[in-house]
C-alpha cells in the first residue's frame, strides 16, 4: 500500500520544477482592465508641469482603480515629491507613459506595490521612466536615499517596458512575490556599489530582456528563492549577475540563468557567502558571454566583503556551468574560474563544461578550485568531500573562446556626480537574439488602450 502510494506520489515530487513561462504574469488582460475602468491621474490632481507632486494623485487613482482597472499616467513630465505605497490591488494595472522626476528626499521606496494580485506595471509607449536623480545623493557620498521600485507579496504580475534611471539606492526589488514576468526594461544607474539593478527573492518568476548599467548587482537572486528563470540579460558596465550574499538558512533552488552578456563588470556570475548554512541546489548557468570583466565565474564561500556568519557554510549542490565564452580583463590577476567552496561544507555535483575564456592582457590565466566536487577543469571527482585547493595555470588560449561583442557596449561609465540621461529600451540584449516580446510601443493600440 505504502509502496504503491510512493510509486505514484514520487514522480511529480522528483520532477524538477521549472518556470512555466506560460503561467506567469497577470491573469486578466490590460485591455479588459481598461475596459472596466481607467483612472487617469490628471483627474486626481496631477499636472504635467514637472513641479506639482504626482504622489497623492497616483495614490488616489489607485484607490479608485485597484479593484479592477488601470491607473493611467499620460505622457508628460511630473515631479515625484512624496512616495506611493500601493496596497491591496487585484486585477489592476499601472500604465506609466509619463516621466517621473524625483524631487522628494525621504528614504524608503518611491513606488511600493504590496499585497496585490493580477497586476501589470508597464509603459504602453515603452518610454515611461522614473528619473531618480541619485547623483544628488551620490555626489555627497551617500547611497542611503530611496529605492525606486519594490514589489512585496505581489502575485500573477508583470513589469515591463519601463526605464529606471539613477536610483539613489537600489533600482528594483521583488520580495516574496510569485508568478511574475519582468521584461523589456533598461536600468541605468551610477557607477558605484549599492545601486543594485534587479534583486529578487521570490518564486516562479521569469526575468528576460533587461539591460543594466551600474556598479553593483545586475540581476541577482537572494534567499529564499525557488524557480527563477533569468534570460537575455545585458550587464552593460555593471557589478554583474550574482546570487547572494547568502548567510543563515539559505534556501534557493531551481535557478537558471541563460544568455547572459556581461561587459566591463566585476564578474560574469558570482555566488557569494561567508559561513552560514542552508542550501543552494539545481542551478544552471548557461550561454554566458563576457568581455572586459574583472572576474568571470566566481563562487566564493569566504567572501571577505561579508561578515562571517555562524555555520559550516551554505551547501551548494548540483551547480552546472555550461557554454561560457569570451575574454576576461587580466587572467593572471583574476582567473576566469574561481570555485572556492566551504572547507567544512564542500560543494557537490558541480559541472563545468564547454568553458572557453581567455585573457585580454598577458598570456596566462588560472583556474582555482577549493573543496568543490564534480566534473570539469580543476574540480575533484569522487565523494570523499574533503577540503583541498587546486590551482591550474593555463598558458594557451582555449579553442573556441572568441565570442561576439555587442555594438552598444558602454565605453565609459556614468559617474556619480552629474545627471544620467534617460535612455531608450534596446531591442537586443544578447548577441544575435531578439527579445521574446515586442516592445509595447510596437504592438497594436488595442492591446494597451488608454
Ligand atoms: C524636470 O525637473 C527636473 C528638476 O526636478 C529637471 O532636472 C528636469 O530637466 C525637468 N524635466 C524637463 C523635461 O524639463
Ligand atoms: C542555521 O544557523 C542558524 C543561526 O546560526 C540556526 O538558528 C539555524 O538553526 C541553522 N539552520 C540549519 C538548517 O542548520
Ligand atoms: C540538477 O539541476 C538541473 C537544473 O539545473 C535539473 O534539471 C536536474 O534535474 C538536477 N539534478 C538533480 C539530480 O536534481
Ligand atoms: C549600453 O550602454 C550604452 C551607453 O549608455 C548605450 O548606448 C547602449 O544602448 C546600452 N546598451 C544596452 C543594450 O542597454
Amino acid at each position: 500500500m505504502l509502496a504503491a502510494f510512493l510509486a505514484i506520489g514520487l514522480a511529480p515530487l522528483l520532477a524538477i520544477a521549472q518556470v512555466d513561462t506560460d503561467s506567469v504574469g497577470p491573469t486578466t488582460s490590460y485591455a479588459s482592465k481598461a475596459d472596466n475602468k481607467i483612472c487617469n491621474v490628471l483627474d486626481y490632481g496631477a499636472v504635467a508641469d514637472n513641479s506639482t507632486d504626482i504622489g497623492p494623485p497616483i495614490s488616489d487613482a489607485w484607490d479608485e482603480c485597484k479593484d479592477g482597472g488601470v491607473v493611467y499616467i499620460p505622457p508628460g513630465d511630473y515631479a515625484l515629491n512624496t512616495w506611493v505605497d500601493l496596497t491591496g490591488g487585484s486585477s489592476c494595472a499601472i500604465n506609466l507613459d509619463g516621466i517621473l522626476y524625483r524631487t522628494g528626499t525621504d528614504g524608503g521606496n518611491m513606488i511600493y506595490i504590496e499585497h496585490t494580485t493580477d497586476f501589470e506595471l508597464l509603459s504602453s509607449t515603452s518610454a515611461g521612466a522614473v528619473q531618480g536623480f541619485g547623483y544628488v545623493f551620490h555626489a555627497e557620498g551617500s547611497i542611503d536615499g530611496p529605492r525606486i521600485l519594490r514589489l512585496y507579496e505581489v502575485e500573477d504580475f508583470s513589469v515591463h517596458d519601463l526605464i529606471l534611471v539613477d536610483s539613489p539606492s537600489f533600482h528594483f526589488s521583488m520580495d516574496t512575490c510569485s508568478n511574475g514576468e519582468v521584461y523589456n526594461m533598461i536600468i541605468r544607474g551610477g557607477n558605484e556599489g549599492g545601486l543594485d539593478g534587479i534583486d529578487i527573492w521570490s518564486e516562479n518568476t521569469w526575468i528576460h530582456d533587461i539591460s543594466v548599467t551600474n556598479k553593483d548587482e545586475c540581476v541577482t537572486v537572494k534567499s529564499p528563492a525557488q524557480n527563477i528563470l533569468v534570460e537575455s540579460i545585458y550587464c552593460n558596465w555593471s557589478g554583474g549577475c550574482a546570487m547572494g550574499s547568502l548567510a543563515d538558512d539559505t534556501d534557493i533552488s531551481d535557478i537558471t540563468y541563460r544568455n547572459i552578456y556581461t561587459w566591463s563588470s566585476n564578474q560574469m556570475y558570482m555566488i557569494k557567502s561567508n559561513g552560514g548554512n542552508g542550501t543552494v541546489s539545481n542551478v544552471l548557468l548557461e550561454n554566458f558571454i563576457g568581455h572586459g570583466n574583472a572576474y568571470s565565474l566566481d563562487i566564493d564561500q569566504y567572501w571577505s566583503s561579508e561578515t562571517t556568519a555562524a555555520g559550516d557554510g551554505v551547501q551548494l549542490n548540483n551547480i552546472t556551468i555550461n557554454n561560457w565564452k569570451g575574454t576576461e580583463e587580466d587572467g593572471a590577476e583574476r582567473g576566469p574560474i574561481r570555485v572556492v567552496c566551504s572547507d567544512t561544507a564542500p560543494c557537490t555535483d558541480v559541472t563545468i563544461e564547454d568553458f572557453a575564456m581567455w585573457t585580454e592582457e598577458g598570456d596566462s590565466q588560472w583556474y582555482l578550485c577549493e573543496s568543490a566536487y564534480g566534473d570539469g577543469v580543476c574540480l575533484e571527482s569522487g565523494d570523499d568531500y574533503t577540503s583541498y585547493t587546486t590551482t591550474v595555470t593555463v598558458t594557451a588560449a582555449p579553442s573556441g573562446y572568441s565570442a561576439p561583442t555587442m555594438a552598444a557596449d558602454l565605453t565609459s561609465a556614468f559617474g556619480t556626480d552629474s545627471p544620467i540621461p534617460i535612455p531608450t529600451i534596446p531591442t537586443s540584449f544578447y548577441p544575435g537574439l531578439t527579445p521574446y516580446s515586442s516592445l509595447a510601443s510596437a504592438l497594436p493600440t488595442s492591446i494597451y488602450p488608454v
